[in-house]
């Protein structure tokens, strides 16, 4: 089949270059030109493991516009190639929040409005984005108001992980198929025939719902879990062997019960704030997704307590943070706990230095208005010079794997306060360090 993926944001460009890979003919087009053009000689402007030699793969530079084989994709910023002749037109742009909370559906419109102007024969528009409740026909009057020929429009919820979303694509646990169509139905579901997971069709709002409730229930999981090891602190318990214990029980599952500073990325602190207020707006007070929103906020604060508390005080001391991404594996830092983590330091006047593997400092500050300097590092140990406390906010693997020898070596105090619960109780404390965590 030939497909238009419209945005080569995250979603747009694994599952572009995951559909070439199937063996269909990918056009993704973006509005940015200077993105496009990286993309056609094979940069790619995110770090995803595994996404690089798939796109190297299929050998997207050799081919010439619309003239797509079977299995290889292309890059244009001219919505005609991409529009024209495509059976499938997935919409993958950015759904941001808006400062009162609402999401902003401006790309999402402007999309469809590109479509209306360049469908010339029937074709299915499938929208990916994560989107309120109604979009999907808001995108179909849209569409309609340019184009008047026949199209139908599905919603298919995408549910990738960044840092495993190429593995997260070929091996789903289910397949979302939000239609009004048999056609259309008939159309999605043969894309997606070679999959060995279940295919769950439904209306076009049921299919957008179960995407904001997926997202907003591992939420409340991770804030559930940080709640238990607030209390596990307070009555000698292990939160992890806790998290462990509950996990084995098929009905709770073992996921996303890891305790620490709390979830961020583009996803979660979004959909979260969406969900709620898409109910608010429909005149429903959402309450319990209000305690999730503000017990993974609280979870930074009481990090910062925690080292206040060792430290008796923050101003002027050094800490070093390991990590600024949002979870390990990726180089995204949207929302992630590092940031407000340096915040609540420099309020209190801390000193920061910082060390992440895949973080583009440069982009990091300029995004993130600090109160003060960060000393940013390329070595993790370096980093750690004349500091007062060692803070872990990723759990990516060098750290877990990191010589706490020489770390104990270079710090000024033997202080290290992780927040993500990724080294062994026991042995730190055999080391000698003053050990602080969540929930242990
Ligand atoms: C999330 C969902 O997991 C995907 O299914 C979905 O497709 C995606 O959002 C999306 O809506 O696009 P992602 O944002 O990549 O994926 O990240 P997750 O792996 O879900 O982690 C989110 C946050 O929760 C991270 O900050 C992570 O550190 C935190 N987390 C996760 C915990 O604090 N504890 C856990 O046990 C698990």
């Amino acid at each position: 089949m030939k497909i238009a993926i419209i945005g080569t944001g995250y979603v747009g460009l694994v599952t572009g270059v995951c559909l070439a890979d199937l063996g269909n003919s990918v056009v993704c087009y973006d509005i940015d030109k200077e993105k496009i053009k990286r993309l056609q000689v094979g940069k790619i402007p995110i770090y995803e493991p595994g996404l690089k030699k798939l796109l190297e793969s299929l050998d997207s530079s050799k081919q010439k516009k619309g003239r797509i084989k079977p299995g290889k994709i292309i890059f244009t910023d001219d919505p005609k190639t991409a529009i024209e002749k495509s059976k499938l037109i997935f919409i993958a742009v950015g759904t941001p929040q808006k400062r009162n909370g609402e999401v902003d559906l401006s790309f999402a419109k402007s999309a469809a409005q590109t479509i209306g102007k360049f469908l010339n024969n029937y074709a299915v528009v499938v929208n990916k984005s994560t989107v309120p409740v109604g979009t999907g026909k808001l995108v179909k009057k849209i569409i309609s108001k340019k184009y008047h020929g026949d199209f139908d429009i599905v919603s298919n919820p995408e549910f990738l992980k960044e840092g495993s979303a190429i593995e997260d694509f070929a091996n789903p646990e289910r397949i979302i198929i939000g239609a009004e169509s048999q056609k259309a139905r008939k159309i999605i579901n043969r894309l997606y025939q070679s999959f060995n997971c279940p295919i769950l069709n439904t209306s076009l709002e049921t299919a957008e719902m179960i995407k904001y409730a997926s997202n907003a229930f591992l939420a409340t999981k991770i804030s559930f879990i940080n709640e238990i090891a607030n209390v596990c602190e307070r009555v000698d318990a292990d939160v992890k062997e806790v998290a462990t214990g509950m996990g084995l029980d098929s009905r709770i599952g073992k996921s996303f019960l890891e305790a620490g500073l709390g979830y961020g990325g583009s996803c979660f602190p979004k959909d979260i704030k969406a969900l709620h207020n898409i109910a608010l707006s429909n005149n429903y007070r959402f309450k319990l997704l209000k305690s999730v929103i503000q017990v993974n906020n609280d979870q930074r604060k009481l990090l910062v307590e925690k080292t206040k508390r060792i430290l008796k005080n923050l101003n002027d001391k050094k800490i070093c943070l390991w990590g600024l991404a949002f979870k390990p594996d990726t180089d995204d830092f949207r929302e992630s706990a590092a940031i407000d983590l340096i915040r609540l330091f420099q309020k209190e006047n801390a000193r920061i230095n910082a060390y992440d593997p895949q973080i583009n400092y440069e982009e990091f500050v300029n995004r993130n208005n600090f109160k003060n300097k960060i000393n940013f590092y390329s070595d993790k140990y370096t980093a750690l010079k004349n500091c007062d406390a060692l803070v872990i906010t990723t759990e990516w693997n060098e750290f877990k794997k990191a010589d706490l020898k020489k770390v104990k070596k270079i710090l000024k105090k033997p202080v290290v306060v992780d927040g993500r619960n990724i080294y062994n109780l026991e042995k730190v404390k055999k080391l000698g360090f003053k050990y602080l965590n969540i929930g242990r």
